[in-house]
């Protein structure tokens, strides 16, 4: 049972941070770049809102997978001893993954987010707007393209 659930929350943050990721990169951010196709998108821009919601709700996704991934190894610890060769070579190469969509998120949630937050305080900021939403869609799609890497890798080394 314990297993069933930490799984499913597991998955569940698969679906959230695939799920986010490609309704706002993919579907919702065309159609906003298609409303500023006259001017650089601003602060009060839909893809400035987009961006500055989906950066943080696939990062919190990743979070969770990253915990509940570490959690169902060390519950299922004294199981190790019975898994095939291999087994870790595939989940070497989950973890590389991983890391890049963990890198890519953190990144663009700690560093991207917070440079053009707040604009009403240091105007100043106010023209890096357009170069920095720029920067948050490719790494966002670099983060979104490495989670659904490892989803593939841990789909596979669940069945290995
Ligand atoms: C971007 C982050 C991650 C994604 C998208 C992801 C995705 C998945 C998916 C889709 C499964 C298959 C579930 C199933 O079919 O039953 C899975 C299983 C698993 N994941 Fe992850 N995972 C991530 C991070 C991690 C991390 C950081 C760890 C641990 C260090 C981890 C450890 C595991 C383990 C142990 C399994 C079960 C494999 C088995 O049944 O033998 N995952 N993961």
């Amino acid at each position: 049972m314990a297993n069933a659930i930490i799984i499913f929350i597991h998955v569940m943050g698969a679906a959230v941070a695939v799920g986010a990721g490609a309704f706002g990169l993919l579907f919702l951010l065309p159609q906003a770049r298609l409303r500023e196709k006259d001017g650089a998108p601003d602060e009060t821009s839909l893809t400035y809102l987009l961006m500055d919601r989906l950066a943080p709700t696939m990062f919190t996704a990743i979070l969770v997978l990253v915990f509940s991934g570490i959690y169902y190894m060390m519950e299922n610890y004294t199981d190790q001893v019975n898994l095939r060769d291999g087994y870790y070579n595939i989940l070497g190469v989950k973890l590389l993954f991983v890391v890049a969509a963990f890198f890519f998120s953190a990144y663009q949630t700690f560093m991207l987010k917070p440079d053009i937050s707040n604009i009403d305080l240091q105007p100043e900021r106010r023209q890096r707007v357009p170069e920095v939403l720029k920067k948050m869609e490719t790494t966002g799609k670099a983060a979104l393209a490495a989670v659904s890497l490892a989803v593939f890798v841990g789909i596979y080394l669940a069945r290995y």
